[in-house]
């Protein structure tokens, strides 16, 4: 049956933030370590110790925004140890991930400088479960204080004269959790106490990030909103998307239908943990003033066979670019709320964008889709109303068969659209209302030739974007075909 749906060019929901395609990278696994930083000396071509292969990749996903240094490292990072000559910095123990040596070759003045080669705005996390305030308040300094200080003395002496820009700020990460085991009522006590010394230099003004719920922790985000909302700007959300559960989740590429239609459930589940967050801090903040910023989400399976457990390195496939399109709908449709969102992680580590593999790189289906969204940033997000069809599971279960988003930009309409069937086409019926005149239509489809489909080392392109021939236009409707399990994205030129 064929599913109709309008999209309202002229009914705006609000502007989509472009940081909700933001990214995270943490010092956890071959993430920064082989991921991105290979240092000056690598044969690994590089521009000052970050490969180019993989800086070439990440600039055309035109990233908004980078979290650093973690996750769970962020509380147990001393952010001293990673400024200065790189060989005479101390060599400490990643007690989260894999008990591995960490040199902090990589610190603040490397996460700088690989933010401007990539175009991103740099989104810092500093250590609350570990550190001190005086410790946090001085990396500030360090970073963002122009004149004649003790931090920004220290900044010259490493060979910066002039501070960086910062405006993104985490005062924590996880502290119900690895970040310090605290209970909501006393973390919302040290957020306070914390980001009040985490200062505004001259003209740079922090946008204080406090450390938020995981998943479904509606209490946590009470007491946060209570207690503090006047003294943040977001809230920071984690939910990650587990077939099974954390003691055995599941494989990246060794399953099945059940198991498809059970991580698609699972990656819906963040448009109720959104609407259900936010509804808790409308009482304090009606106006919405307060963010919600996601800044962990994505797929999270067992290790890929033979790996270490502690790297969290994970094989990516349709079933991760369909995920990642809910996702960033999900995202969108909640646009008045949240501002930001930072697929974890960037390389190497659970839903990458890119994985490496000594000299070569491969791009993965995720890092596809958000090439192909990369158009909704910034843009006015539509609303539209219409069927979705049913995809049910071998027990019955429902969810919607299509997944859709629309935003308009500098005259042209771009619907996202995803199938989350894995056997079955959908038909659909588009209508572009509140918008002159005919309609050119051009799509590029992400599709595999079965829902396993991978990008390997030996075969890099066999899931690759392609122009989709599925969309014919008459006027302002469109009739569509979108083969199973696939992602579309649509421009139409008014
Ligand atoms: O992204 C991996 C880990 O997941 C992060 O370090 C932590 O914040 C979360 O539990």
């Amino acid at each position: 049956m064929s599913n109709r749906i309008v999209v309202h060019a002229d009914w705006t929901l609000g502007t989509i933030n472009k940081n909700i395609y933001g990214h995270f990278a943490e010092h956890l696994g071959r993430c920064i370590y082989e991921g991105l930083w290979v240092g000056e000396d690598s044969p690994i071509p590089n521009t000052k110790g970050i490969r180019n292969d993989v800086l070439e990749a990440l600039k055309n996903l035109s990233i908004p925004v980078l979290r650093w240094p973690g996750g769970c490292f962020a509380d147990e990072y001393h952010w001293m140890d990673g400024i200065g000559p790189r060989e005479n910095r101390k060599r400490m123990i990643n007690t989260h991930w894999g008990g591995v040596v960490e040199n902090n070759h990589f610190g603040t003045h490397e996460f700088f400088q690989l933010c401007e080669l990539i175009g991103s705005e740099p989104y810092i996390c500093g250590n609350v479960g570990s550190g001190s305030v005086q410790e946090m308040s001085e990396w500030v300094e360090y970073m963002t204080f122009d004149g004649e200080s003790p931090m920004a003395n220290l900044r010259q002496k490493n060979g910066r004269e002039k501070p960086w820009k910062l405006t993104y700020f985490g005062v924590g990460n996880e502290n119900w959790g690895c970040g310090g085991n605290m209970t909501a009522e006393y973390y919302a006590d040290q957020y306070r106490r914390y980001q009040t010394y985490a200062r505004n230099y001259g003209d740079n003004k922090l946008y204080k990030i406090a450390g938020g719920a995981n998943s479904d922790d509606y209490h946590w985000t009470d007491v946060l909103m209570k207690q503090a909302h006047h003294m943040m700007d977001g809230l920071s959300l984690h939910y990650y998307t587990i077939p099974g559960d954390w003691s055995n989740k599941g494989s990246a590429t060794d399953f099945d239908k059940n198991d498809w239609f059970v991580t698609l459930k699972k990656a819906l589940h963040m448009d109720e943990l959104l609407t259900r967050h936010s509804t808790v801090m409308d009482r304090y903040d009606p106006e919405k003033r307060v963010a919600i910023v996601v800044d962990e989400w994505g797929t999270w399976y067992d290790v890929e066979p033979g790996t270490n457990p502690g790297f969290l390195y994970q094989q990516n496939t349709m079933r991760d670019a369909v995920v990642a399109a809910l996702h960033l709908h999900v995202f969108q449709k909640h646009c008045d709320r949240v501002q930001m969102a930072n697929l974890a992680q960037m390389v190497n580590v659970l839903q990458a964008v890119v994985l490496t593999e000594g000299d070569k790189l491969l791009l993965t289906p995720t890092y596809h889709v958000l090439e192909m969204f990369k158009v909704h940033q910034d843009a006015e997000a539509l609303a539209f109303h219409g069927t979705f069809g049913e995809y049910a599971s071998e027990s019955g279960e429902k969810l919607p068969q299509v997944s859709v988003s629309a935003s308009k930009k500098d005259g042209k309409v771009h619907v996202s659209l995803a199938n989350l069937s894995p056997d079955e086409s959908a038909e659909l019926e588009l209508e572009l209302r509140g918008a002159e005149g005919a309609h050119s239509c051009a799509g590029v489809i992400l599709a595999g030739d079965a829902i396993d489909a991978r990008n390997t080392f030996e075969q890099p392109s066999r899931v690759a974007p392609a122009a989709f021939d599925g969309a014919q236009v008459s006027g302002n409707k469109l009739k569509v075909t979108l083969p199973a399990a696939s992602v579309v994205l649509l421009t139409l030129q008014a």
